[in-house]
Formats: C-alpha cells, structure tokens, sequence
C-alpha cells in the first residue's frame, strides 16, 4: 500500500520492518509483550552495525574514552543513591472516559508542539514568498501572528516548569485543564488527578524470601559507569578529562509505551560518561554538543531531519540537558540526550558507600570530585531514525514501483548479494566460490530463487547496497555485474575486482573520517 500520509509511512515501516526480518513483537505467539520487542536475521545486522559506528566514533577514535561492560541488576542502595529510587518517576494522568493513561508532561508537550508546528508552518511559507532575501531571525522576531504563538509558548513552557519544580501536581493537572487539552480517544476533558509513577522494575535477589533483598533492573546504563569511575581511572591510569563508554540494555516500565520501537519497556542505550575538572563542564558540554550532532550528520540525512532542543523539565541530577531531535514520521522527538550531570552522581555514591570517589589532579595537585558530561542515544531509537529516513517507495520509469531501504551502506545488514542468473551451467558454483571469496570480510548472501528481478526487489527492501550477477559471461571472462541499490545503474567487472570496490564503498572508516 503507497503512504499517502505520514501515519500511513508509519504504519508500512513497521509491516516493512516485520515482513522483512527486521523487528517482530515479543512473544508474539503468545499475543505479545507490550512494547517489547525482537531484532530478527536483518534488524540485528543493522542494529550491531550501528552499535559498532557509535562504539569506534567514541572509544577507537579518542585514545582518552575506553569502554566497559557492567551489569544489568543494580543494586537497590546505588539506585538510592544515583536519586532514582525516590525521583524516577513520571507523572500520569487518566482520562476517565476511555480510561487510556497518559504522561501528563507528554500532553502539555504536544500542546506546545502544535504550537510550534504552527509556526514552523508560517516561517515556511515566509521562506518562499521571500527566497534568497529571507531572513528567518528576523521574520520569527517581528512578525505579529509568530511572536503571538511564540508567547503562548513562553507562557505555557514558564508555567509548566514552575509546576515541575515545585513538584505541584495539581497545578499541572490546572495546566492541562486550562489549556483544554482532550483525550485523543475519548475527546473529553475528563481526567483523574495527576500521580507520580516510578518508572523501574525490581526483582529479588536470593531464593529464601527472608534473606532476599530487593534488586532493580537498571534504568539507565550510566550508573553502571559511575560506580566503576575509580577502577577503570585506577586500572587504565587515566587522566581528566576522560571518558567512559558503555551499550547495554535498559529497562523502565514506561506509562506510555506506542510508537513501535520509539519507547520501549526494554531497550538498549549507548551512553559516555566525560569526567572533568570542575569550572570546565560548560566548555565540554558545547563540545560534546557539537560532537554528537556531527555524528549524526555524517549518516548523510538532510540537515532539516535534526535538531537540538533544550529541556525544559531537568531530570533529577541535571545542571543543563539539550536532545537532538529527530524528525520521525510522527514528529520531532527525542533521539539523544547530552547533559551536564555536574558532580551530582559521583557526591551521592561517595556519600552512600561511604568511599572517597575523588581524583587526584597532579596538575592542581588536589583531589576533587570530577564533573560529569554525559551523551546518552538510544540505539533503538536510532534504529527507527535510520529505518524511518531510508525507508522510499519509489515509482520506476518503467511504471513499477519499489520500496528500497536507502540504509548506508557501511550500516547495511547485508553488503552485498550474488546472485547466479540461474540455477544451472555452473552458475551456482561460481557464485558459491565468489561467497566463499567474500565472507571474510563482508555479510555477503546468496540467492538462487525467482527471477533476477524479483531478487533485487528483494535485496532493495532490505537495504543490501550491491547485487552482483552471475551469468554465462562469467564463465568465459571472469567478470561480473555490480548493481548500485540506489541508482540501480550495472557495471560490469573483474571478480579480482570486487573485493576492492566493496571495501571502498563499504568502509565504516570513510564515514568515521568525516567526524
Ligand atoms: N543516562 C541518561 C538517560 O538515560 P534519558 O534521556 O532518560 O537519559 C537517553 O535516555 C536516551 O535513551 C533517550 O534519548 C532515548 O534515545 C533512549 N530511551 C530512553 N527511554 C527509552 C525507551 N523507553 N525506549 C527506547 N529508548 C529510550
């Protein structure tokens, strides 16, 4: 079905990313976890791939960041310290009418989103009556209807935070009252009280119920980083600034959890921890801002595609915090977060544990408590980013249609596909000895099966950015074709050749380069 809509996009993302090996519902046989969850033969592929970029990017490309891999119970007395036990919460609303729950920041949120979309709307339509002269600071700075949204914002987001703060929900739930925001399935305005709920999942641990105690699964990875800041400072005898980087599940018993793979009840995180001397955490935070942001950038996606966003609400241990926003098919949302955590972790768990969590700074010649930057992404969500922007149905000349993953190629779960124009006269063989020839180097696949079109339909809807054919040819001159996933346009060349042409157009290292 062609996507008229962008909730039509959607909806064939998630078929696409199902009836192709990419995601399936968790036990799905049994009707399903909600949001939770499986990578099937190709979303691991890609999901791993992107793991590894982040992973080179953070830790082979600066010899000041090292990883580690912690575990995934916590500890109930860390999670008191890190403020998570008593302030990981959200606050939740129900409508009594359809009785669906909401996050209650989440509906003011897409409030002032609207809003904003508003006036995104009127800029874009400025931008093109005006073309080259158009100057946007300008137009948002004095154009009437603008500046009117712009305050209504203002006055939104400046209440609301005040409300935050203070921790005062039935300010939050007047918020909601008074802005007249409606149930999206009921349409109605009646809603309970706003209640904090927290977000993480316990368990115990230890099989004689009196001597069990309660243990969570962790909420975030960067704990896990925290408490480990002196071994691995000790061990590696690092030097501040440093950092610490890390990917692994996470788990939080979201309120809300729609929008497939968006948020998930267990999911996976890539977060670095930056330790720094106190009074430069401002000048690294910017750096770190830039630097993630140009990561993203180096995918290739149009620069409209991302953002950064400041919060409005800080999370618990935050001194500053900005998102860089995706625009997804159901909006901009959050992709990753960088904040600035001060030295608000490490003070706590020096003060629960009772040990000293200090560095000593030979430069200074004293000991203090490092300050933190952190960058945290969500692989998953990333994922769905990459997912969401390659995703293309596009009409041939011809009058076909096909749907290709335009994933690039140094992501792609498979590289490349070789394929025998038919299944007889040897083709297959050679193609088994050209696979032979790739496989250490490359996920490379073979396919004998339906015609050569119909395989590279195939290989376009999983985002394999080489085909290569096998034909009669072959056998005579030792040559083959290299189809482009993208232009679709056939060279043809030397088997000694493709080796060589796929590492150049493969090569992570090209895209860690441009960062
Ligand atoms: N250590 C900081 C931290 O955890 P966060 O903003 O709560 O910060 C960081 O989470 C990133 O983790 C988010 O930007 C998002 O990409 C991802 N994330 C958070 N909750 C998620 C969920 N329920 N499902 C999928 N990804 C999630």
């Amino acid at each position: 079905m062609a996507s008229n809509t962008t909730e039509d996009l959607f909806k064939n993302i998630i078929s696409h990313s199902k009836e192709y090996g990419f995601i399936f519902q968790s036990s799905e046989i049994y009707d399903g976890l909600s949001a939770v969850y499986d990578y099937g033969q190709n979303g691991v592929e890609l999901k791993k791939n992107i793991r590894e970029y982040w992973w080179k990017s953070m830790v082979q490309m600066h010899d000041n960041i090292v990883g580690i891999d912690a575990a995934i119970f916590y500890a109930s007395y860390y999670l008191k310290a890190s403020g998570h036990v008593d302030a990981f919460n959200d606050p939740l609303v129900d409508n009594k009418d359809s009785k669906k729950r909401y996050r209650a920041d989440v509906l003011i949120e897409d409030h002032v989103a609207k809003i904003d979309a508003k006036i995104t709307k009127e800029v874009e339509k400025a931008r093109q009556r005006f073309g080259e002269s158009f100057n946007e600071e300008q137009y948002r700075s004095t154009n009437p209807r603008v500046m009117e949204y712009q305050q209504k914002i203002d006055a939104i987001n400046t209440r609301f935070k005040a409300a935050l703060e203070a921790n005062d929900l039935v300010e939050v739930k007047q918020i909601i009252l008074d802005l007249e925001i409606v149930c999206p399935i009921s349409g109605t305005r009646n809603w309970t009280d706003v209640r904090q709920f927290n977000l993480m999942f316990n368990t115990q641990l230890g099989s004689v119920s009196e001597e069990s105690s309660t243990i969570y699964l962790r909420p975030e990875t960067a704990q896990g980083i925290f408490v480990n800041f002196l071994n691995v400072q000790k061990t590696g005898r690092m030097k501040i600034p440093f950092g610490i980087a890390q990917t692994g599940k996470a788990f939080r018993n979201e309120i809300v959890a729609r929008q497939f793979i968006f948020r998930m009840r267990e999911f996976e995180q890539m977060e670095m921890q930056f330790f720094v001397r106190p009074g430069t955490e401002d000048e690294w935070y910017t750096h770190w801002k830039e630097k993630r942001m140009t990561w993203h950038r180096s995918l290739g996606f149009p620069l409209n595609k991302q953002r950064f966003h400041d919060h409005l609400k800080l999370a618990h241990y935050a001194k500053a915090a900005c998102d860089i926003e995706f625009e997804f098919p159901f909006g901009f949302k959050e992709l990753e977060g960088i904040h600035s955590r001060s030295d608000f972790d490490l003070r706590n768990h020096e003060e629960f544990s009772g040990k000293k969590q200090q560095y000593f700074d030979p430069e200074l010649n004293e000991n203090y408590i490092p300050y933190v930057v952190e960058t945290s992404i969500g692989l998953d969500r990333m994922f769905l980013a990459i997912m969401s922007q390659s995703y293309v149905e596009e009409k041939l000349e011809d009058g076909s249609e096909r749907v290709v993953l335009r994933i690039p190629p140094f992501l792609a779960p498979i590289k490349c596909a070789i394929l025998p124009l038919m299944k007889k006269d040897g083709l297959p063989e050679k193609a088994s000895e050209i696979f032979d020839k790739l496989k250490f180097d490359f996920i490379v696949t073979s396919e004998e099966k339906d015609s050569i079109g119909k395989r590279y339909r195939r290989q376009d809807a999983i985002g394999t950015p080489y085909c290569i054919t096998v034909d009669h040819q072959t056998l005579e001159d030792n040559t083959v074709t290299i189809r482009d996933r993208d232009t679709m346009a056939q060279e043809r060349i030397s088997i000694d050749e493709v080796q060589r042409i796929l590492r150049e157009k493969v090569d992570v290292n090209t895209a860690l380069r441009k960062l």
